[in-house]
């Protein structure tokens, strides 16, 4: 078995959804390999517990955006903070965890991917022929994200709450290697923001479960609505991110040009390499 890189293994990754985990009292999964339990610590104490299935170790375990989280190593820092997340008159949802199988750095990459829209979410996020991906920003901040703006598409129903096509803004954060969230402009609110979060769960190398969590902006949707768009948008990536090959992640810049290697992508890759991440990834040298 591949060791994950000690990146990983020392952050915290999203595991189950609460409220699915309260139908059951306790669930079993994997995590970067390693077969964990999740359970309900006590009636009403809203706290978990996570186990290693193979040794019986306890993990260091939180809760947080409607999930568990788990670590298999020592966090050297916390669960990323998300403050739209905490503002008391937005819609929070989570979207439905769904089990993909492939890399999940695949996912969060085809998460940043706007050129995908007109295909994969035909009518929805975007239709031909607006197929077009304008040229946008990618920088790195000092807090060692990556920062993608000035990002604009036409979208024929942006969300549950859209009425008709319309331009919209996004932007796009890269947090942890498997943790990255997008903003979307909102019409009604043009100062504030939809949010997204995608919490990817690496289950092994070439199998991910994405946790989404949701904070919108309460303008003509609810909670109901804004999950079920999400699940049908989720639903429309999980084929097409099952059908990329190899599932692996391929770190080397001259791979896969030009077709997914946008300005996003080519920086995910390079900020990936360049943390020493290589579980789930195809590194430079082995794919040369
Ligand atoms: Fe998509």
């Amino acid at each position: 078995m591949v060791e994950p890189d000690p990146v990983l293994v020392n952050d915290w990754h999203a595991v189950v959804e609460l409220e699915f985990l309260s139908t059951r009292g306790s669930f079993e999964t994997v995590l970067l390999g390693v077969p964990i339990e999740i359970s309900e610590s006590g009636t009403g104490s809203g706290e978990v517990r996570v186990v290693r299935r193979d040794t019986g170790a306890p993990l260091a375990a939180r809760i947080k955006y409607g999930h568990a989280f788990a670590s298999l190593g020592e966090p050297d820092r916390d669960i990323v903070h998300f403050p739209e997340c905490f503002e008391a008159d937005r819609i929070c949802v989570t979207g439905g965890s769904l089990a993909v199988h492939v890399s999940g750095l695949r996912a969060v990459e085809n998460f940043l991917d706007l050129g995908h829209f007109p295909f994969v979410h035909t009518d929805y996020l975007g239709v031909e022929p607006y197929t077009e991906v304008e040229p946008y920003e990618v920088t790195v901040t000092e807090e060692n994200e990556i920062l993608a703006t000035q990002c604009r598409f036409f979208q024929p129903l942006s969300s549950p709450g859209a009425d008709g096509g319309m331009m919209v803004d996004y932007e796009y954060k890269v947090c942890r290697p498997y943790t990255v969230c997008l903003y979307k402009s909102n019409p009604i609110e043009p100062e504030r923001w939809d949010f997204i979060a995608l919490l990817v769960q690496p289950v092994d190398e070439e199998r991910c479960v994405a946790h989404p969590y949701l904070a919108y902006l309460p303008h003509e949707i609810d909670a109901e609505a804004l999950r079920w768009f999400q699940q049908l948008i989720f639903g429309q990536d999980k084929p097409i991110l099952e059908n990329q090959l190899p599932k692996r992640l391929p770190l080397d810049p001259r791979a896969e040009i030009p077709a997914r290697s946008d300005a996003s992508s080519l920086a995910y890759r390079r900020w990936l390499a360049a943390q020493g991440v290589t579980y789930g990834a195809i590194p430079a040298q082995a794919a040369a």
